[in-house]
């Protein structure tokens, strides 16, 4: 008898998808049929404490009402309008974007990939543009190493790890990498050449690492002196997940160009673009374009996930719940000498451990113990929770760290000191 109205049971998925998908995931072998609140439920009744949200999607966690009533509400009225009518929704979302934000425009998407396409075809329209009245601009682009901006052939050119972007070679040409928080380099490699420089303040895949203030500061001045445009990569770190509306509202700095995507619709596809008006210059009518991007239902829900996460002032929640969580990170790191750093802002965290093999261990040990979370670069352990996590949630993940920790490397549980290692 299955429960939860599925159909099928997980051993009959698994031989379909291996059949008749493209071989895209490794997935973990787990059938979850429904969510509530912090928790995904599987197949069996059993739940599971997700610290993954979707990789940062699920930012109101699952089953709230808000998103359901929104949902339910919109698809009676519109789900989706071309662009070439007018509906509400993308007026209202831009409203609240554009004030979150400081830009003035917005481009709505479906993806994050999507929203940084719009953002190079705007930074080369805008470089041509500005060569048209005469100023010396190139094309070329700079992004960071370990940087991630998505899987399309212009984004994945700005993404540094050669295994993305070489098996599809040629991707878009133009792009050098800087070598990350290295002021000089990026000085080194600036010239007027250089229509774009792409940051992500907090580096998601490329193992939670925020951008130093003093490289911010400098491809902000670099940029302004040619008039090449600074991009924010806000997709993973953008909408709250920092405890700010945008990760760079963390530096003081205001960027030409940012890219949202994951949480802006409660789970919906939705992206955007967001520019200033000197920006928005270069862009006229036909130029670009989305069939899918942008639709009343994404908008209407989007539209609501940001006045949820401003009527329940999960920001200062995200700050609170944030910083308690890597307090207890940085005091399992004392005891744990196998955690090397402890790191990130508001719930974007991260552990590093000492070793890859180890972070696979304790991934999939967390993953029996029914706690979501996820490896990236190697040695990570990323948790990117639900703005709604509580602070129970986070000691019950802490206990059950500190005993894996303490199963797979024992002989370094009691470890004295951090010294020699980075919590801030
Ligand atoms: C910083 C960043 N940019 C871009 C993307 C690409 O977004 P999408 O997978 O929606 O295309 C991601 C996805 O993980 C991301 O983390």
């Amino acid at each position: 008898m299955l429960c939860y109205g599925v159909t099928m049971i997980l051993d009959e998925i698994k031989a379909i998808e291996a059949k008749l998908l493209l071989p895209t995931y490794e997935r973990n072998p787990i059938f979850f049929v429904r969510g509530e609140g912090v928790h995904l439920i599987d197949d069996k009744g059993e739940r599971y404490l997700d610290l993954l949200s979707g990789i940062g999607v699920n930012a109101l966690g699952y089953g709230h009402p808000a998103i359901e009533n929104a949902i339910a509400e919109q698809s009676t009225k519109l789900i989706h309008l071309s662009n070439l009518f007018f509906h509400e929704g993308q007026a209202q979302l831009a409203l609240r974007l554009t004030k979150m934000s400081g830009m003035d425009r917005a481009f709505f998407c479906n993806s994050g990939t999507e929203a940084m396409e719009a953002a190079l075809k705007l930074t080369r329209a805008y470089a041509g543009l500005l060569r048209s009245e005469g100023k010396t601009i190139g094309t070329k682009f700079l992004a960071l190493e370990n940087s991630f901006h998505g899987r399309t052939m212009g984004s994945v050119a700005t993404t540094y790890k050669a295994k993305y972007r070489e098996p599809f070679d040629p991707v878009m040409p133009g792009v050098e990498f800087v070598r990350f928080n290295d002021v000089d380099d990026l000085k080194a490699k600036f010239s007027n050449d250089v229509c774009g420089v792409l940051i992500e303040a907090i580096q998601g895949e490329g193992g939670i690492r925020p951008v130093s203030k003093e490289f911010m500061a400098a491809a902000r001045e670099l940029t302004k002196s040619t008039g090449a445009l600074l991009i924010c990569d806000e997709i993973q770190a953008g909408l709250g997940r920092t405890g700010k509306w945008f990760a760079y509202q963390q530096y003081d700095v205001q960027p030409d160009v940012t890219t949202l995507a994951k949480p802006l619709a409660g789970g919906l596809p939705l992206g955007a673009m967001l520019c200033t008006e000197e920006a928005a210059r270069a862009i006229h009518p036909g130029m670009h374009g989305t069939t899918f991007g942008g639709g009343p239902l994404a908008c209407a829900v989007a539209v609501t996930v940001i006045d949820t996460i401003e009527q329940e002032k999960l920001l200062d929640h995200v700050t609170d719940t944030g910083t308690y969580f890597h307090g207890r990170l940085a005091e399992l790191a004392k005891k744990h000498a196998a955690i090397v750093d402890v790191r990130g802002m508001g719930l974007m965290l991260a552990a590093e451990l000492d070793s890859a093999e180890l972070a696979k261990q304790v991934a999939s040990a967390m993953l029996e113990r029914r706690i979501l979370i996820n490896r990236t670069s190697e040695t990570v352990l990323r948790f990117l929770p639900p703005f709604i996590l509580g602070k129970g949630d986070v000691d019950h993940a802490i206990d059950a760290l500190d005993s894996i920790l303490t199963a797979h490397a024992p002989q370094e549980a009691g470890a004295a000191t951090i010294g020699g290692k980075h919590v801030g």
